[in-house]
């Protein structure tokens, strides 16, 4: 099994489909990922599962890629797996779960947002979301993760490819989202903005859930040391007043468009 192990997993399914309804069973979602270059070890490794599932997962693609039970299946030597809802982080990377807090409260935000594109209001606020995205989530946060964090690890590893790829198609949305905006084409910029709460959304669940818990578990604790330390220094360049301001768009638009839903109700 070590020779299927270091094999794409596209390659995989398409030469045992049963494989890729396995891995969805234990919501893996091979088939429906675009890159899917990653090598079934990598995807056992950075999902984690815990010990005994992780043999059963093995044991049925070992029977899958050859029923008469010829491979046989490597033990996992890997620490077990928190249990879901226990998530922990080391200090630097919990810094960056709390940030997507905030970006998360963005994101529910964009399809009020996105309804009322054609007042003159309503295209404001919009350019406001924008600016909080292009600011926040672009220049502070993707920014520490692509120029200090990812740099930890093989950029040749196609989740981190995932991720840039992630990050660079939601500065295409934003892009095209302004753009719309400026041409007063509301369902463009609509279509633009709900695409990207899409997009991070589902990103920022894969980080919280799957991306950072496999990073911690494969940085020492002076590499965690030391990201500490650069991610403060990164903050350190950014100004209080525009973070708090970022913060306070957030909390002052929930409110709003709160209050005008009670309103309609
Ligand atoms: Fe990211
Ligand atoms: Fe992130």
């Amino acid at each position: 099994m070590n020779k299927d192990l270091e094999q794409n997993i596209k390659a995989i399914i398409s030469s045992f489909p049963a494989v890729g309804d396995i891995l969805n069973e234990y919501k893996i979602g091979c088939t429906s990922c675009a890159a899917g270059t990653c090598r079934l070890k990598d995807i056992v490794e950075i999902h984690n599962l815990p010990a005994e599932e992780e043999e059963k997962l093995m044991g049925r693609i070992a029977l899958a890629i050859s029923p008469d039970g010829g491979l046989k299946v490597p033990k996992s030597g890997r620490k077990p797996a928190a249990a879901p809802g226990t998530l922990k982080y080391s200090p630097p990377l919990r810094r960056l779960v709390e940030e997507h807090l905030l970006i998360k409260r963005l994101l529910a935000l964009l399809p009020r947002l996105a309804a009322d594109l054609g007042s003159e209001e309503g295209a404001g606020l919009a350019l406001s979301g924008l600016d909080f995205i292009r600011n926040y989530a672009d220049k502070y946060h993707h920014a520490k993760e692509e120029e200090i964090l990812f740099k930890y690890f093989d950029p040749d590893l196609e989740v981190i490819k995932t991720m840039l790829k992630d990050h660079a198609a939601g500065r295409g949305h934003v892009k095209g989202a302004a753009e719309a905006l400026a041409a007063k084409d509301a369902a463009a910029a609509a279509a633009h903005l709900l695409a990207y709460r899409d997009l991070l959304s589902e990103h920022i669940k894969k980080e919280d859930e799957i991306l950072y818990p496999w990073m911690d578990r494969n940085l020492s604790l002076n590499q965690v040391g030391e990201l500490f330390g650069k991610f403060a220094e990164a903050d350190s360049k950014f100004d209080p007043a525009a973070i708090a301001r970022q913060e306070a768009f957030a909390a002052d638009l929930e409110e709003k468009l709160a209050d005008e839903a009670a309103a309609q109700a």
